[in-house]
């Protein structure tokens, strides 16, 4: 073999054996050779990669993992199809990247696929290329991290690439809750191909690159006749705010990649190791004074939840997730006391911080996260209930808000809620409350927890006499207060065992702190059972 200036030609071919042993130097100077081909890749296709502005998969994983640290695996593996013409063309990796490497010195097992082989297409080999890294993943107890740049299912291979997909989706099942499991989209990720980053627990996209659909605009235009573009149609904004399919959205490959590793840094490496803690740093008896002055005691003015989170995470440092996606809740990964935390918070910017379908789902997929990986959870509270109107309750706010009542019931990691200022309702319950199985409730003393407004209680309570008076506005307001002073205080509840402390507002990191620092050793042992029935 091999094409008319000696060397096999591109994609290479491996030396053929020769009749007689030859020497050592020309053995490793073929080895050598094919090597560095393998590694350098295809010019012409390296070069339309690069100038779609988008990286080649080695150069991406250079930059996701600590220098040095990668060990490659099946870089000689090739496909063994013979269909359409396949026999003449079988390159080397097959079109995917895979091995293991280190992220701040601790394990992860990825993959990239390489869209300069076969448009990064999935053929048999490729598959089980990803099923080895995924099942060492596992094996190892260390995070799976994948980087998607493919045209889909290797339409040359049939039915076989069809089966290497869901030996995947397989795999993202079994993984799940054991070990953290990241999806990078850096190109197309079309068809059933975008069901492995649905069911990883956090997704990355980059604009301009990154897409995913089911359907292309081309099908979409041959069966509905709407004109759609790609980026209108999956783009990275679509699944950042729409779709809550993206955790995370990035202007360019490097920050998606230094936010990837920023991720894993906060992530134990599997669901029975603990998450990378840091020295404590004093946060036991660190006073807050700003903390008051953020929260506005009217109980309708808005306010940033995250800028109450930054009092209360060590160096105010955190990592949002989803964070342009049902903004009415905050989710975060962040650390108290060295320790890494799992926080929930309304939002009273958004929507007033009220729940909705979206903010319901959200909030639900990431305390199911932590809890399966052991990740504590400090929940902040200032809601004024669920979003009335036809359009919640027909899209099903029922059966979305069951899934974040079912999630917290279910978590046995720590739980400490902070009621910052008010909690209402069903969404008071919902909000990790004692009553479903928070460990310690913390309110400041500004809280208004009941069951409705002031107003709207009265309104019920005393229809009959308030409209057979004289002077109906009178009698409500006096009966407003009476309401008022007898229920709409945090003493109420604190009385009754519902909230463990009142807190000076300032104080709250510190009490945040020690609460963790009092449930680190909780321990809870569901009776066993197949699986619950969350309400999907
Ligand atoms: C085999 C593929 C391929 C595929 C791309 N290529 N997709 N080869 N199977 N699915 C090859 C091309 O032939 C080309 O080879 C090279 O990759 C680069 O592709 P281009 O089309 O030149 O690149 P670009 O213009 O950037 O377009 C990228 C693309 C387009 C949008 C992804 O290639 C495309 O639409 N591909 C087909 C997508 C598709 O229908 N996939 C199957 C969907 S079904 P050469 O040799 O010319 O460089 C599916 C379902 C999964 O995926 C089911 C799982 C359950």
């Amino acid at each position: 073999g091999g094409s008319r200036d000696g060397r096999p030609p591109a994609g290479g071919r491996a030396p053929e054996p020769a009749d007689q042993a030859r020497p050592m130097p020309v053995l490793r100077e073929e080895h050598g050779r094919l090597r560095r081909r393998i590694l350098a890749g295809r010019r012409e296709q390296v070069d339309r990669q690069h100038s779609l502005g988008k990286r080649t998969a080695r150069e991406r994983l250079d930059l996701l993992l600590d220098e040095g640290s990668f060990v490659e695996v099946d870089i000689y593996r090739r496909h063994r199809a013979h269909t359409l013409g396949m026999a003449e063309q079988r390159p080397h990796t097959d079109g995917v990247v895979a091995g293991s490497g280190t992220i701040g010195g601790r394990r992860v097992f990825v993959y990239a696929q390489d869209f300069t082989v076969f448009g990064g297409s999935l053929g048999e080999a490729h598959a089980e290329k990803i099923h080895k890294v995924m099942d060492l993943a596992v094996e190892n107890g260390a995070p799976l991290i994948g980087i998607n740049d493919s045209g889909g299912a290797r339409i040359q291979e049939g039915v076989m690439s069809l089966d290497g997909y869901g030996g995947i989706f397989r795999r993202n099942v079994q993984a799940s809750g054991v070990v953290p499991q990241i999806s990078v989209i850096l190109g197309p990720c079309a068809g059933g191909a975008a069901y492995s980053p649905a069911l990883a627990d956090f997704t990355f996209m980059v604009r301009d690159v990154a897409r995913m659909y089911l359907t292309g605009p081309d099908v979409v235009r041959a069966v509905t006749g709407q004109e759609v573009g790609h980026d209108e149609l999956g783009g990275a904004d679509v699944h950042g705010r729409r779709t809550g399919v993206a955790a995370f959205v990035h202007d360019d490959e490097e920050s998606c990649l230094e936010d990837v590793r920023y991720l894993v840094s906060l992530l134990p490496g599997n669901n029975m190791e603990p998450s990378p803690a840091l020295p404590p740093c004093g946060a036991t008896t660190d006073v807050r004074p700003r903390l008051p002055e953020i929260v506005p005691v009217e109980a309708s003015k808005p306010y940033d939840m995250r800028t109450v989170l930054a009092e209360i995470v060590d160096d105010g440092e955190f990592l949002e997730v989803y964070e342009g996606w049902a903004r009415n809740v905050v989710c975060a990964l962040g650390r108290v006391d060295g320790e890494v935390v799992g926080a929930v918070g309304n939002q009273p910017m958004v929507l007033a911080g009220v729940l909705d379908a979206d903010a319901a789902q959200k909030a639900a997929r990431f305390v199911r996260f932590c809890d399966a990986f052991g990740i504590p959870l400090v929940t902040l509270v200032d809601v004024p209930g669920f979003l009335p109107g036809t359009d919640q309750e027909h899209a099903g706010i029922i059966r979305h808000g069951a899934k974040l009542l079912y999630a917290y019931c279910e978590a046995t990691v720590p739980r400490v809620q902070v009621i910052v200022r008010k909690a209402y309702g069903g969404a008071y319950i919902v909000m990790d409350s004692r009553s479903i199985g928070g460990d310690l409730s913390l309110a400041w003393p500004t809280n208004e927890i009941a069951v409705m407004g002031a107003e709207g209680a009265v309104n019920v309570i005393h229809r009959r006499e308030l409209a057979a008076a004289n002077d109906p506005d009178g009698l409500r307001s006096e009966l407003v207060a009476e309401y008022t002073a007898q229920l709409m205080h945090p003493y109420f509840a604190a009385e009754r065992g519902l909230v463990d402390d009142v807190i000076d507002p300032a104080d709250t990191r510190a009490a945040v702190a020690r609460g963790l620092a009092m449930l680190r050793n909780k321990r809870r042992q569901p009776p066993p059972r197949k699986h619950g029935n969350i309400p999907l």
